[in-house]
């Protein structure tokens, strides 16, 4: 009925999974959703059931615009939250066919009948998949000529970003549909990327260079699986994330802030760069529990002296700043536009207006953290969009507030003292500058004078 020993009963897999994607409907990332259904759990979730929950839940949500649109046509009016989530869910296994259609059935019509909220509707939950599977030859060309089904993100988004990026729009479309590459940082304390690679090749698993410190796995995998992963020798981390560190240009003896620091994958990176006095500051006090633990996986402490500070960057007094720091990286909070193929929740989770309420957010952030750079020294303002509002926008109006702002200009990007990169994947062999593979951000430097 599962497919493999020890896998866990679908149903279980699916009521979790509709328990995420309900609470994603109203407004809550899927993360945290799949993180609070772990913890209201009524007993304490397997670690084969969580994660394979994980992957049923973001699997519809790959597919969201479409989901919605086979329950609209399919249904002569919408079924209530828990229901229709279970439809959603379910009917994401059966788009992608990855199971044996009667057992989605089956166990959907199961996991109806478990819960006192669905079993009313375990007979519409049935008639509503097997009408599905018999019409699906018909109703997907139909349904995919609307362009927010086919390109599974709402209207605003997508013309926000063909407007953007006229040239790159229908690229940006297909690679954030596409699942995204497990890429790893490799710890240059630890081992050169080649070393690395050997170790990889060692234990059967291929993988690739990237970019400076970059490697993809051919095949994801977990991380547990991942050949010192636990020991800290690498850490998961997108390659083009990996540029904001090395742009920094951090050098032993630095004071360095790293605000907005959670979950920490940066502030890992800043201590493998140098013996560095760093304050890792992040103003979600749940977020920055994650921040130490990279740390202590990471041994990073055994380098840097790191001080992980619960505090507004907005408000410096919030939290003790240094006394002039040689380096800032703000990695701002922004709407995440860039990074939509590893969480594609992103634009279902936005609205229009929150473009603008960031950019807002942001500019009062960077005036507030110019003030804490010493002369001579160096922020590097980073986001993980593509939302020119958020980049180029961003940092010119950043440039004319500031006289002593001083743009400089960006390694492997000649002389542009900002760059926008796009989420991109080139079938090349990486020999130095960009990373080959990476999700979107904007960077911009700027130097105190
Ligand atoms: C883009 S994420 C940072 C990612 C992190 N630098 C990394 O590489 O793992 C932005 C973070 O900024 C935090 N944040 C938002 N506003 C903040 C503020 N005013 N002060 C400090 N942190 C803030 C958010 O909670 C979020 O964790």
């Amino acid at each position: 009925m599962n497919g493999t020993p020890n896998a866990p009963p679908l149903a279980d897999v699916l009521r979790l999974a509709a328990f995420a994607w309900m609470r994603l409907r109203t407004g809550t990332s899927l993360d945290r959703a799949l993180d609070v259904a772990l913890q209201t759990a009524s007993a304490p979730v397997h670690p084969r059931l969580a994660a394979a929950a994980k992957d049923v839940a973001y699997n519809a949500v790959r597919h969201l615009a479409l989901i919605d649109a086979v329950i609209a046509r399919l249904s002569a009016r919408s079924p209530d939250a828990a229901v229709g989530a279970l439809v959603a869910v379910a009917l994401g296994q059966l788009i992608v066919s990855r199971r044996a259609d009667y057992a989605v059935v089956d166990q959907a019509v199961h996991a109806a009948k478990q819960d006192v909220s669905t079993r009313a509707a375990s007979g519409f939950v049935n008639a509503l998949l097997r009408r599905w599977l018999r019409q699906h030859d018909d109703l997907l060309p139909d349904l995919e000529r609307d362009e927010v089904v086919r390109l599974n993100m709402p209207r605003w988004w997508i013309d926000r970003i063909r407007a953007a990026h006229p040239q790159c729009a229908e690229a940006i479309f297909d690679l954030q549909r596409a699942p995204p590459p497990l890429v790893l940082r490799v710890n240059r304390r630890r081992s050169t990327v080649a070393e690395y690679l050997e170790r990889l090749a060692r234990a059967g698993i291929e993988a690739s260079r990237v970019g400076g410190y970059a490697v993809r796995l051919r095949i994801p995998r977990p991380v547990a699986a991942i050949p010192g992963f636990g020991d800290g020798d690498v850490s998961v981390q997108d390659a083009g994330a990996q540029l904001a560190a090395e742009w920094l240009d951090v050098r032993g003896g630095m004071r360095v802030l790293d605000a907005c620091a959670a979950p920490g994958g940066k502030t890992a990176q800043l201590a493998e760069l140098g013996d560095i006095e760093l304050d890792a500051v992040e103003i979600d006090a749940q977020r920055a529990t994650r921040i130490e633990s990279n740390l202590a996986r990471t041994s990073a402490r055994e380098h840097a002296r790191i001080r992980v500070i619960v505090g507004d960057v907005g408000t410096p007094q919030s939290f003790a700043p240094a006394a002039g720091y040689d380096r800032i990286l703000f990695d701002a909070p922004c709407t995440a536009s860039g990074i939509v193929r590893r969480h594609p929740d992103i634009p279902w989770l936005r609205r229009p207006a929150d473009v603008a309420q960031l950019a807002t957010l942001q500019a009062r952030l960077a005036d507030a953290l110019w003030p804490l750079l010493a002369p001579a020294g160096r922020l590097l303002y980073v986001v993980c969009s593509i939302f020119p509002e958020e980049g180029e926008r961003q940092a010119e109006r950043f440039a004319r507030r500031w006289a002593d702002a001083r743009p400089v200009p960006l390694p492997a990007s000649g002389t542009q003292a900002s760059v926008q990169l796009l989420p991109g994947e080139v079938a090349q062999t990486y020999g130095g500058g960009l990373p080959t593979v990476h999700d979107g951000f904007f960077f911009a430097l700027f130097e105190k004078s």
